[in-house]
Order: structure tokens, then sequence, then C-alpha cells
């Protein structure tokens, strides 16, 4: 039974085979352990004789599968290493190199062209109170340009403020809507003169081709003495002229309502059809031309400048806001605002934009 066992041990040619004939020798109904179990029905003599013997089986045994095993399984990985093996001649592929996103270059093309000019970049809180979002803005409560901007409002403000427990210049209550509060935060927080522009991120409950609930605006802001409608112009248009590194950007000054603005201003540009697309440039009244919406702006109104400390007969100021993903859209001639914040970068090389 010894050399039958051991040679089967020896012929396993794997390990599942081994498996097996471990079970049929020390398994539950092995023949090593019936063998043990008999030992119960000898005479001592007999037991003297036979348990040693027994015993020296079963270790044999057990020590002739654990070496095979070891064996076995010694030979699979020489078997791995030989097959699986790494040609170290081979080039390396490429690695994926990141792009600066379409929204970030404008984002600085602007600080740039602004900083020539003489401003400086402000920033502001994306959480912002209803006071710095709306009411310093010459928005109160019951004004219609609140509905008009599909807030988002944040949950816990506005328990406290129903409950009046929330001073509302301190309580953070929505996502600002657009760039202006940094206008208020500036005038608060800084002697005029002032000159700045303001990008960041902005927020609205809206989606679909050309608007995201997020959004990026740049806002703009002097304040100082004597300032008029046309050092805003001058200013847009020499803006714009460099953002769309054309000398024949046309701008059109369209009468519109903000309530922080007074009076207030839509800035149109114009565009040229080139094989079908819109380029900027050029009169919109040209035969294949037309006009398109870029800018709100306006001279900032008294009861703005009021509710910052300023006296307006002291100091005037004009303002100005813009979306920058469409800005982007129309200089890099992109079509659906939503692919922005894909993270593509396919998206992103398509337009130029790989490093
Ligand atoms: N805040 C306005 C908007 O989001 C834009 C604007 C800014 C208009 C400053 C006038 C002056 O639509």
């Amino acid at each position: 039974m010894r050399d039958n066992m051991l040679a089967a041990v020896a012929a396993s040619a794997g390990l599942e085979a081994l498996d097996a004939v471990r079970v049929d020798a020390l398994g539950k109904q092995g023949r090593i352990t019936q063998l043990l179990k008999t030992l119960g029905g000898m005479s001592p003599e007999q037991r003297q004789v036979e348990g040693p013997r027994i015993q020296s089986l079963r270790e044999a045994v057990t020590t002739a599968i654990a070496d095979r095993k070891a064996a076995l399984e010694a030979a699979a990985l020489d078997a791995r290493l030989a097959s699986e093996t790494l040609d170290m001649t081979l080039p390396a592929d490429a690695p994926l190199s990141g792009t600066i996103h379409p929204v970030s270059q404008v984002m600085d093309e602007l600080a740039e062209i602004f900083a020539d000019l003489g401003f400086a970049v402000a920033t502001g809180p994306e959480m912002e109170t209803d006071w710095h979002n709306f009411s310093a803005l010459n928005i109160p409560e019951t004004h219609p340009a609140r509905a008009m901007h599909d807030t988002f409002y944040l949950e816990g403000a506005q328990a406290l403020k129903h409950l009046g427990l929330a001073d509302e210049r301190e309580t953070i209550s929505v996502l600002r809507t657009h760039t202006s509060p940094v206008q208020i935060r500036t005038m608060l927080s800084q002697k005029p003169p002032i000159r700045i522009i303001a990008p960041g991120r902005t927020y609205r409950s809206d989606s679909d081709a050309t608007h995201t609930p997020m959004f990026h605006q740049v806002e703009g802001l002097v304040i100082d003495k004597g300032i008029t409608l046309g050092h805003l112009k001058w200013t847009l248009e020499t803006f714009l002229k460099a953002f769309f590194e054309r000398d024949d950007i046309v701008l059109r000054l369209r009468p519109s309502y903000f309530p922080f603005t007074e009076p207030s201003a839509e800035i149109d540009v114009g565009y040229s059809l080139v094989k079908g697309k819109r380029v900027i440039g050029g009169s919109g009244d040209d035969k294949d031309g037309g006009w398109l919406e870029v800018l709100g702006s306006g001279m900032v109104h008294p009861k703005v400048i009021e509710a910052c400390g300023l006296d307006p007969a002291e100091w005037q100021g004009f303002a100005f806001g813009c979306g920058i993903d469409r800005l982007a859209m129309l200089k890099y001639g992109m079509d659906d605002l939503r692919a922005f914040f894909d993270g593509d970068i396919r998206w992103l090389k398509h337009y130029g934009f790989s490093a």
C-alpha cells in the first residue's frame, strides 16, 4: 500500500490530481484513515506493532504530498514566468497629457487684457448672502428679477430666514446667480478709485445646449470721479478687439434694464457669416452679418453706490458682466456648452487645446 500510494503521489501531474490522491489516502473515508480506525479493535500486542507502522505510513504519505505540492506549484510559476515575458525594448505608450481648459484659458486672457487697462482681478464667494447677491444690487425681495435668476437656495438658510433668525447681510443663503455681488464686496472693502474684473463660477437652475447649471461670468467694475458712458464704451471696445484679435469689431449699445445700473445697455457685437459659421467682426448690418448679444452693462446705480457706503454725488462708475463660456464658444467656434464640463480630452484636442 505504501509503494502504491507514493507512486500515485509521484505520478499526479497537477494540483487537482494530487488532491484526489490525498483524499483517497487521508480523507475522512481515506484508506489510511480507515486503517487507523482498525487499531481500536486490536489486542494491545498487535496495536504495538501495527500502530507505529500505520503512523509512519501516514507521515510518509503526508510528507510526499506536501513535497509534490511544492514541486507542482514551483513548476506552475516557472511556466508563467516563461510565458509572460516582458519585452523591455518596446517603446512605452506616450503619456496622456492634460491641457489648459478653454474656460481657464479665456480667464487668463481676460486677466491679461484688463491688466493692460489697469484692472486688478477680484474674487468673491460662490455661496453668497441674499443681500450681496440681490438686495445691495437694488433687487429687493419682491423684485421680479429675482424670479428671472432661477436661484439655487440653500435649505438651512431659508429655514433661518422664515424664522426671522437670519441676518441677511451675514447669512449665506444662495449660490451666486451672477458675479455682480463681487462689485458690492469690492466697494465695501476698497476705497475708490476702483478698477477690477471678477471672473468666476455662477449658478442658475437651467440646462440646455446653451445653459448649464454652473457657468462662468466675468464682472467688470470701475468707480471713480467723472466716469461716463463713453468710458464704458471705449473700455469694452478695446477689450473685445483684443480678445477677438480683430480691429473691425463693431459694437451696438442697445438700451436695456438691470436693477443695478442706470442707464443700462446690452452690448451686441457684429458678426459675419463665413462658410455658414458666425465669425465675430464687421458690422452686423452688413449683407451677410448679424448682431450677437455678448455683454450686459451700464452706469452703476446710485442706490448700489449708496448701499456700499459711498456718496453717489462724489463717485460714479460703470459695470459690465458677461458669460465666459459664451466668449470661449464664440472665439473657438464651439457649439454645445455642455461639452465644456464633460472633461473629454478628445473634445479639447478637437478644438486645438492639446498640449
Ligand atoms: N449681472 C448681470 C447678469 O448676470 C450682468 C450685468 C453685470 C449687467 C453688470 C450690468 C452690469 O445678467
